[in-house]
């Protein structure tokens, strides 16, 4: 079974269960992504994907959406643009993205303004550093969900990680703020490698960027220096 559906005014057929965002890179036409990952469950959280569907009131997250007979879906119209710029411009407001580059080069695409909202409270908090193998920087986190889904049935099936909190309060974090080493974490590095904006990052790397030499590094790691071979 298939779907044929209009995309951007072009007639585009898909298999059935197809998302529009499959449909969409299949056939070459982009629509941004921030929460989506191939290798997590989608759970549409970020909206950035969203495109318009006629005859659909609210703006739809082609990452869920499955795609169906007769939609006619324009995926860079203005109220598209114009949402997708605002959430752009609303996590510039509330996060560090300095080192989300895929999101640095939304912004420039969307000609975002990051200082929209100059009242915005900014989520600031202290770097966690409690492990050998990554640090934890959740002024960079924009909740996207990531780290917990592979933590989770997704990859590992670990659970140390998971949401804390709720509403604006809402944060990622350990059972009971339990450090690292005192969780079920067995320090695969899978949240690491999948967190878009580098809220979670390498131990080695993050101490290279405190200007710690790797000499200096490999005696932290193994208690001793290295010998000269
Ligand atoms: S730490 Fe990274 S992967 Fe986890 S929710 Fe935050 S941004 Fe996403
Ligand atoms: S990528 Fe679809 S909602 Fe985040």
């Amino acid at each position: 079974m298939t779907a044929t559906f209009q995309m951007d005014g072009k007639e585009i057929t898909v298999e059935d269960g197809k998302t529009l965002l499959d449909a969409a890179r299949e056939h070459g036409i982009n629509i941004p992504t921030i929460c989506f990952h191939e290798a997590t469950t989608a759970n549409a959280l970020c909206r950035i994907c969203v495109v318009e569907v006629e005859g659909m009131r609210v703006l739809q997250p082609a990452c869920i959406v499955q795609a169906a007979n007769n939609m006619k879906v324009q995926t860079r119209s203005e109220k598209v643009i114009r949402a997708r710029k605002t959430i752009l411009e609303m996590l510039a407001s509330t996060m560090d993205l300095s080192e989300a580059s895929d999101i640095q080069a939304m912004l420039t695409e969307y000609q975002a303004d990051v200082n929209r909202f100059p009242d915005a409270e900014r989520r600031e908090v202290p770097v966690k550093d409690d492990n050998p193998m990554y640090v934890r920087d959740y002024s960079k986190c924009l909740l996207c969900w990531r780290c917990v889904q592979v933590c989770a049935e997704d990859a590992q099936y670990t659970y140390a990680i998971n949401f804390e909190g709720r509403g604006y309060e809402t944060r990622i974090g350990t059972f009971f703020d339990r450090s690292i080493p005192e969780t079920t974490c067995v320090l695969c590095g899978q949240c690491v490698g999948v967190c878009p904006t580098g809220a979670l990052k390498p131990k080695r790397e993050f101490l290279l960027e405190q200007g710690i030499s790797p000499q200096e590094i490999s005696v932290l790691n193994t208690g001793r220096k290295k010998r000269r071979t």
